[in-house]
């Protein structure tokens, strides 16, 4: 028995049991999401630093699955500073998306939920905490101040509605107000000339399967910035692209970020792209962050042997080798996480102390901060 649940096989009693206590635990957040005229005091918040548009602080989101509890994302702290772009890498499966959704506030419910923690949004002359504030609330800040640029265009998109509706309806629901349709369509003949469509008035009218994948991005692109958001989360926008359309999207959502002073938050594996792009960079690893500092603390002084590992199995031009590097074994499993570093059963560096706790974060510079036994007694060198 005891066997079988080591291999990750439940009794079907077990099972039944998980899945009542999954339904009474996710019932009270329901109940507590659904309710109605929720006092703006309950998720009214002060930003910790007033040059940040997103920070957050020590994030809890799990998934109560029939199988067990997820903890997709594990105590997660970071700033979005205004204006800045921040990367956010990691291998499949550590929680980069369930981030963003969390801020979203999209997760699938009523299984997946923000357990604590809180996200801090800044809305110039106050802040909201996300994860408390109600349905009606949430809608009017989606779009508006964070918007999401997602992984598959063809999944976003609406196979049967012509592109121009669909960009129309962004701007009608959030920021339709005393707008005439001939307006509206004015501002979506715009947004489409912004993310580089020549065509604009044609691919107004076509529908999403008569256009190309990289057109079909930029449609998607063009919806997310329909109204000027102050925060723009880029979910892989360009994997699905090849290399020569890719370079295209990064400088539209460079030009764009400044035309309209908004931050990014990009997420991507590939390491070039965030070398690119971003003025941040943090790293997660099995749903924590495992390092994060300015692009040169990551690029030039990678610290966590995971980071070290990342940058070491990324092709350089000039330098010739037989095979790239990559990481040995694989991120434990999430419903079962080890009481030690969850890096250690593939780390090649470890030091005496790694059989203790989770390590905690270390700076090593204002900006640069670690979570690794190989830096304690290090602090700010
Ligand atoms: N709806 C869900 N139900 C249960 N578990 C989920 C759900 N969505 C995500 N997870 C789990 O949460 C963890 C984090 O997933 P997430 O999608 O954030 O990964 P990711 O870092 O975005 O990976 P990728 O690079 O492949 O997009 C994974 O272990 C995943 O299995
Ligand atoms: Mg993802």
């Amino acid at each position: 028995m005891a066997k079988k649940k080591q291999e990750g096989y439940l009794s079907a009693r077990e099972a039944r049991r998980i899945s009542r206590e999954n339904r009474r635990i996710t019932n009270g957040f329901e109940k507590q999401r659904k309710r109605k005229n929720v006092p703006e005091e309950e998720y009214l918040t002060r930003m910790h630093d007033a040059n940040n548009s997103v920070e957050f602080d020590d994030l809890h989101t799990y998934f109560f699955t029939d199988a067990g509890t997820v903890k997709a994302v594990d105590g997660v702290s970071f700033d979005v500073p205004i204006g800045k772009t921040v990367g956010v890498v990691g291998e499949s499966g550590c929680g980069k998306s369930v981030t963003s959704l969390s801020l979203m506030q999209l997760l699938q419910r009523p299984q997946g939920q923000v357990v604590s923690g809180q996200i801090r949004l800044n809305l110039g002359d106050k802040a909201y905490d996300v994860t408390k504030a109600p349905n009606e609330v949430l809608q009017k800040l989606r779009g508006n101040y964070v918007s999401m640029i997602f992984q598959e265009p063809m999944t976003a998109l609406n196979p049967v509605f012509r592109i121009g509706e669909q960009i129309n309806e962004v701007i009608e629901l959030h920021d339709g107000e005393g707008k005439s349709a001939e307006d509206i369509k004015g501002r979506t003949i715009e947004l489409l000339k912004m993310v580089g469509i020549a065509n604009s008035e044609g691919v107004y009218s076509m529908f999403p399967h008569e256009l190309s994948g990289g057109m079909r991005q930029r449609v998607v692109i063009a919806m997310a910035l329909a109204c000027n958001p102050k925060v723009i989360i880029a979910d892989e926008p360009t994997t699905a692209l090849d290399v020569t359309i890719q370079a295209q999207i990064l400088d539209i959502l460079r030009q764009l970020k400044d035309r309209i002073n908004s931050s990014i938050m990009f997420i991507t594996h590939d390491l070039g792209v965030i070398a690119e792009m971003a003025d941040y960079v943090v790293v997660m690893y099995a749903g924590r962050i495992v390092e994060k500092g300015t692009a040169d603390d990551i690029f030039h002084h990678p610290a966590h042997p995971y980071t070290i590992g990342l940058m070491a199995s990324k092709p350089v031009v000039g330098k010739k080798i037989d095979k790239l590097y990559s990481i040995p074994g694989k991120v434990p499993n999430p419903i079962n996480m080890p009481n030690y570093c969850y890096f250690k059963d593939r780390c090649e560096m470890c030091v005496e102390g790694c059989e203790g706790a989770y390590p905690e974060m270390i700076s090593l510079s204002d900006t640069h901060k670690v979570s690794c036994y190989r830096y304690y007694g290090k602090e700010g060198e």
